[in-house]
């Protein structure tokens, strides 16, 4: 299903067409040349100082020695009903440190452009990712053995996309369905 974004101003057709699924295909996975071509696209986004303070986890469902029914387990109960047919997470992460040890007060915004950038070559792929910050960060952090310089940003469920009549709950589906909204463009220009 495409849910371009409902605009008249010509934008960018990658960004028009990204948006947050809740339905996978179970049966598709991504190679590791798909996950390496997503984490290449965050490496070059730009940052303060050139510091790329961003760190990403990646889980897969078929590895073995790896968390993923854990990170999964940590997930709300609401985003737990739509994942279960999502076969990679990744886990964002920015260190809070410039690696002279002062404090980044750059580090959350960087990682946000470098996970843009992963979202946006996703779509050029032809993956679906959904963004997630209903989890449990305190546990995912004792799972993971996550130092206290690294603050957690979101879980990404990527793969490939699904029809929305597979979720297996109506209300799910009629959220897969509904049409995406934003504020107006005038409510997010400031104007002094
Ligand atoms: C940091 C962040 C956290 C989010 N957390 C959740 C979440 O826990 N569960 C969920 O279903 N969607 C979550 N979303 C997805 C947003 O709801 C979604 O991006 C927004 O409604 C706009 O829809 P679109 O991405 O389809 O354009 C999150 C998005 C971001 C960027």
């Amino acid at each position: 299903m495409i849910k371009s974004a409902p605009t008249n101003i010509e934008i960018n057709k990658l960004i028009a067409d990204r948006w947050s699924p809740r339905s996978f295909d179970s049966s598709r996975h991504l190679t590791k040349e798909q996950i390496t071509q997503l984490l290449e696209s965050a490496r070059w986004a730009p940052s303060s100082m050139n510091e790329q303070p961003w760190r990403f986890l990646v889980f897969n469902r078929i590895d073995t020695n790896n968390h993923f029914q854990e990170v999964f387990d940590c997930l709300s109960e609401g985003n737990q009903a739509w994942c279960k047919n999502v076969n990679t997470f990744i886990l964002v992460v920015a260190l809070t440190k410039y690696s002279n040890g002062d404090f980044n007060a750059s580090a959350q915004f960087d990682t946000g452009l470098a996970t843009g950038n992963l979202l946006i070559q996703a779509v050029s792929m032809g993956l679906a990712t959904h963004p997630m910050g209903g989890y449990d960060k305190q546990k995912v952090k004792e799972i993971l053995g996550l130092s206290d310089d690294l603050v957690q940003l979101a879980i990404i469920a990527v793969g490939y996309q699904a029809e929305a009549e597979l979720l297996d709950n109506p209300a799910l589906v009629k959220r897969e369905k509904a049409p995406r909204v934003r504020k107006d463009l005038d409510e997010l220009m400031i104007k002094i």
